[in-house]
């Protein structure tokens, strides 16, 4: 079949070369000869997504931006300076080996051995990658075939999709289960129907992708919650794919608990981690693996094959940083600024007696945008009109407050997409100023409560 497909594209791609050689005089359209992939159809990455269309460069010049996930603050100055010491080195700037430095490797054995309740092996069990995608892009190569399908609970971090669909899988969506009683609520109220999810169980299910803490609900998952889906996993043996790139950010003591660590998960489990949310350096492009030897090894095999390794000199710092901070508090100073930072939000949504999900870890807050009305006439661009109410909420609330979000619905399916629509995502990895100017804009939404 795909051999036939291959050949009618190839004769087809033939005969207009040819018609074109043959210098035929009608006007010849030559920006489009070779035709791309349908993969990048399958995996959305062709529509215009919320990124580009929330994207500053369309907003006013003055929007404060809690849009996008990624902080507006340098890494800790002691992490930057082992980025300039390993920059001028001569070995941290050439090739790695692909498993990552073993300095890294063994930051990360001694940061994370305590937490996994076993001594990590560093040449086996844990793999650096070029960020969190990277290494979850790696695991869906090495283990998925064509028609497998990868189960993911809605709302998703957008990128799982193309990476699944790019590797030949088949997403299938559950829903998390907004809070049923209206009003202000926790990330905790979010929850899941293992009915619902044992449903959606087919002999092709591969694998689950479970992000604790959630993004963009701040849902941290329970150890009942996750002992649920760890029994369904072993009832019906399929991979789980732990994306717990946010574990160093939870509020109020709330317990984060890895599925890998519960019995039995560990031969099935593989985590994903982030030194660009731990360390405040998104750019830096560098995450982790951790898991079994049997998950591991293949992986490894892909990531070579992918990137060939990750680059040297940051994961020269990323060790300092790992190696240091618990000596300097490191991770439970920026807790609680991150606790200050999302309570100058949830105090701007209290003043305006809006509902939202107060988070329990990660960086995001779920405002319910059912009560704020906007003139149905408003000018919106062509890439909102059309798309759900949350779309348009919040290019009203940015044009007009400037203050940008992002629509929640946009990381629902099509079938889904009605639940999302109630709300929309505010980042608060942002410094305090720009929180309280935000703050401040966002109390003119009194005027448009309904
Ligand atoms: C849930 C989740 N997983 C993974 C990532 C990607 O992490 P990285 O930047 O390390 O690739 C993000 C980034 O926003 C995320 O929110």
């Amino acid at each position: 079949m795909l051999a036939r497909v291959f050949a009618s594209n190839h004769h087809l791609r033939r005969r207009t070369v040819m018609s074109l050689t043959n210098g035929v005089s009608k006007a010849q359209d030559r920006s489009n000869l070779v035709p791309f992939s349908s993969r990048l159809r399958e995996g959305r990455a062709l529509a215009e997504d919320v990124w580009s269309i929330y994207n500053v460069a369309n907003l006013p010049a003055d929007c404060i931006n809690l849009g996008q996930g990624y902080m507006n603050f340098a890494p800790p100055q002691w992490v930057a300076e082992a980025a300039n010491t390993a920059i001028q080195g001569v070995a941290e700037n050439h090739y790695s080996h692909p498993k990552g430095r073993l300095r890294l490797r063994q930051a990360i054995k001694a940061h994370y051995s305590p937490e996994f309740n076993r001594d990590l092996d560093v040449e086996t069990e844990i793999l650096v990658t070029s960020g969190a995608n990277e290494g979850m892009y790696s695991v869906f190569v090495a283990f998925l075939e064509l028609g497998d399908e990868v189960i993911m609970f809605e709302p998703f971090f957008d990128q799982y999709l193309p990476s699944v669909t790019f590797n030949g899988g088949k997403p299938v969506y559950v829903p998390l289960h907004p809070p049923k009683v209206e009003g202000k609520n926790s990330s905790n109220e979010w929850t899941v129907d293992l009915a619902e999810l044992r449903r959606a169980i087919t002999p092709r299910t591969k694998m689950i992708v479970l992000n604790t803490p959630h993004n963009p609900v701040g849902k941290v998952f329970t150890r009942e919650e996750l002992e649920g889906i760890a029994a369904l996993a072993e009832e019906f043996n399929f991979m789980v794919m732990a994306d717990e790139v946010y574990d160093c950010l939870t509020f109020d003591g709330k317990e984060h608990v890895r599925i890998a660590t519960l019995p039995g998960m560990w031969d099935r489990t593989v985590t994903v981690g982030s030194a660009g949310k731990a360390f405040c350096a998104t750019g830096w492009r560098i995450g982790w693996l951790i898991g079994p030897p049997s998950i591991i090894r293949p992986s490894l095999a892909a990531t070579t094959r992918i990137v060939f390794c990750t680059n040297s000199p940051l994961q020269e710092a990323v060790s300092a940083g790992l190696e240091q901070a618990e000596q300097r508090g490191y991770f439970a100073t920026q807790r609680a600024e991150y606790a200050e930072r999302r309570k100058i939000l949830t105090d701007a949504f209290d003043k305006l007696g809006l509902t939202y999900t107060l988070p329990e870890g990660s960086y995001f807050i779920l405002l319910d945008i059912k009560n704020v009305k906007f003139p149905e006439d408003y000018p919106f661009p062509p890439s909102i009109l059309g798309r759900a109410r949350d779309f348009k909420a919040s290019w009203f609330i940015a044009v007009e407050l400037g203050v940008s979000s992002i629509p929640v619905s946009e990381f629902y399916c099509e079938e889904h997409a009605n639940i999302g629509e109630a709300y929309a995502r505010f980042a608060f990895c942002k410094d305090v100023d720009t929180l309280r100017r935000a703050a401040e804009r966002l109390q003119k939404l009194k005027n448009y409560i309904q």
